[in-house]
């Protein structure tokens, strides 16, 4: 069977919504392949920050995702073999990741890459634009949000839990200034695509967000 027929299940949505968690949960289920989106932007910042590229400059960045070597290996990312899933994590390189995000020419850059993660028995991707740009012919298309309150609680607790020490009004005013720029952004920005499933989390457990993910997925 031709790889471009295996069936995706696009999770789109703002930070702190849950989509990681939900995603990877619906693909462990399924026994689908996953692509998290949103660390290759991240590796993007911060392969540049490595190399001294400015966060601003569009055409040295486009270059710079032209040539990365990523990978994604028993939980772990790579970036040139070398294990990054904590570096990719820092608030830093959250913020830069939403800056090298608004340039087109970054974005393009990675639609190829993004696209090969597509492979049998499925795929669940997750991030801003996949049921709009990366996968149009998404089978399930998900919008995972949660009230930006909601969102930062979640957010202050995981930064906790990891023993790290933050202050929830900061979180809160940092998400909301990068929803600004995700959505305000003139390419691919973060929003409902037309056919997608609005799932508000709010009120949701993760198991409740899964099953009406796989109940929906299913019904296709
Ligand atoms: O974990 P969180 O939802 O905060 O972020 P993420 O999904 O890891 O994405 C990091 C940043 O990459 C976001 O703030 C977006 O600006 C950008 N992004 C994007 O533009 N398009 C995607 N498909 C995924 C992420």
């Amino acid at each position: 069977m031709n790889q471009l027929l295996a069936p995706v299940i696009a999770i789109d949505g703002p930070s702190a919504s849950g989509k990681g968690t939900v995603a990877q949960l619906v693909a462990d289920l399924l026994g689908y392949h996953y692509l998290d989106s949103g660390a290759l932007y991240r590796i993007v910042a911060l392969a540049a920050l490595r190399k001294n590229i400015s966060w601003q400059d569009e055409t040295a960045l486009a270059e710079l995702s032209r040539h990365l070597c990523i990978e994604f290996k028993d939980g772990e990312i790579l970036l040139n073999a070398q294990i990054v899933t904590e570096d990719v994590r820092t608030e830093e390189i959250s913020r830069g990741a939403s800056e090298v995000a608004i340039h087109p020419q970054v974005r393009l850059a990675l639609v190829d890459l993004q696209r090969n993660f597509r492979a049998l028995p499925g795929l669940v991707a997750d991030g801003r634009d996949m049921a709009s740009v990366i996968f149009p012919d998404a089978a399930t298309k998900i919008f995972l949000t949660a009230s930006a309150e909601v969102r930062a609680e979640r957010r202050y607790k995981q930064l906790m839990a990891k023993g790290i020490h933050a202050n929830l009004s900061d979180i809160l005013q940092d998400l909301q200034a990068r929803d600004a720029r995700d959505q305000q952004r003139l390419v691919a920005p973060l929003q409902q695509s037309a056919g997608a499933i609005l799932l508000d989390t709010s009120q949701l457990t993760i198991a409740q967000a899964v099953d009406t993910i796989l109940s929906q997925h299913e019904a296709k």
